[in-house]
């Protein structure tokens, strides 16, 4: 039997907190995993390995990184900052000290990446703006806390350096971690301006491409209980689809072919309002039908479409609904393009599409979740998973019962 071929090993030379070190690691081997598993340097957290979290954040070359997404071979000469490295750090010791007096941490896990992203914030923020700080911890999830804690915490650090008189010593070129950034530091800026921004504010409409093509895609179908000529026509009254459609708003409607409005969406701490236009195609005789559109919020931007077909549905008198839904997303809340999520999210959101698209077409208002100021994916998919558990709970519960002796 053939020897398993080993993976070629490449050295690296760097600096980690201050030292001169060298590592042999595969030229796969990400950063975060040479610096927990060769230099023992556990302070660095690994939570999505994906560039979503920001667990893994160190400062490479002075700044924000993610651990996780930059190839240790790729860092050959440079100069990394871990947690570990930040222990003796003025500007880490007060962080620490006020997240501790905040109650800006619970289980801690996202805690060594939210120090190093925040102390970037002291660097460079003039003010405690609590808008520009939430936007600059935009790549940074914590699942415990709910952010008011950290975010009082990097104020206070703030407004108590700047009233000794000590400025940002940084440039305001962009915030958040490196891989957040997408424009200059004049569109940072104006982004985080504008990062809560109301539809009415909003930026003017971005243009739908022709070449289009989803980085993402899944397919979704439901059954309501209507027919299908009743359910395809409703289909073409877009006011009443995007009112089933939670964080959804229609301003215009200038032709049968073209949408105006928005969506607002938030996610963990970022909040963005897209406004945008869409492009609607119908096909009367196949009860089919594309909705495609494009949107932009400062730095974030999405374009997406809806295909749908209606077809009859497994009992008489009621439809089935075929969804493909593909999209692109850029900017910070690029890190919604996990799959997982994703698809968690986008099977609760077509539940609660389809329940209120019944309830509409049964002549009642659709139900409070329409009326959500804003599409929330977190929340979403903690509905999902809450249920999850609950039936799991439900099923196990049976079978205990089911195995206990009657007396
Ligand atoms: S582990 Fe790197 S961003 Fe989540
Ligand atoms: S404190 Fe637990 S994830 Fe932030």
């Amino acid at each position: 039997m053939n020897a398993p071929v080993r993976p070629p090993r490449v050295n690296v030379a760097l600096a980690v907190n201050g030292r001169a070190v060298a590592v042999e690691v595969e030229p796969r081997t990400h950063l975060a995993d040479a610096l927990r598993e060769e230099l023992n340097l556990a302070g660095t957290h690994l939570g999505c390995e994906h560039g979503v979290c920001g667990a893994c954040t160190v400062l490479l070359d002075g700044e924000p990184a993610r651990a996780c997404l930059s190839f240790a071979a790729a860092c050959e000469g440079a100069d990394v900052t871990t947690i570990e490295g930040l222990d003796d750090d003025e500007i880490a010791t007060e962080l620490r000290a006020a997240f501790t007096r905040e109650h800006a941490l619970q289980c801690g896990f996202c805690t060594p990446g939210m120090i190093v992203a925040a102390r970037d914030l002291v660097l460079r923020l003039p003010e405690p703006d609590e808008r520009r700080i939430r936007l600059g911890l935009a790549g940074n999830l914590c699942r415990c806390t709910g952010y008011v804690g950290i975010v009082r915490a990097i104020q206070s650090v703030i407004s108590a350096r700047r009233a000794r008189g000590l400025g940002p010593t940084a440039g305001e070129r962009g915030l958040g971690p490196v891989g957040a950034r997408t424009g200059s530091s004049g569109a940072s800026a104006q982004s985080a301006a504008t990062a809560e921004t109301t539809v009415a504010q909003a930026p003017a409409s971005a243009e739908i491409p022709a070449d289009f093509r989803p980085a993402h895609s899944l397919d979704q179908s439901f059954e309501v209980g209507f027919p299908p000529d009743q359910v395809f026509a409703f289909f073409g009254r877009v006011e009443e689809v995007a009112a089933c459609l939670p964080g959804a708003v229609v301003t215009s409607v200038p032709s049968p072919e073209r949408v105006e409005g928005g969506m607002r969406v938030k996610l963990g701490p970022i909040s963005a309002t897209f406004r945008g236009a869409a492009d609607v195609r119908r096909d009367e005789a196949a009860r089919a039908g594309r909705i495609r559109g494009a949107g932009a919020d400062g730095r974030s931007g999405a374009q997406g479409e809806v295909r749908y077909r209606v077809n009859a549905g497994s009992t008489p008198g009621s439809s089935q609904v075929n969804l493909t839904v593909g999209y692109a997303l850029k900017g910070p809340l690029a890190q919604f393009g996990r799959p997982g999520l994703v698809r968690d999210v986008a099977a609760r959101l077509v539940a609660e599409f389809a329940a209120n698209l019944e309830a509409r077409l049964a002549g009642r208002p659709a139900g409070a979740d329409a009326a959500a100021p804003a599409l929330n994916p977190l929340r979403l998919a903690f509905d999902l998973a809450r249920g999850r558990i609950a039936a799991w709970l439900r099923r196990v519960a049976r079978k205990g019962d089911a195995s206990t002796p009657r007396s």
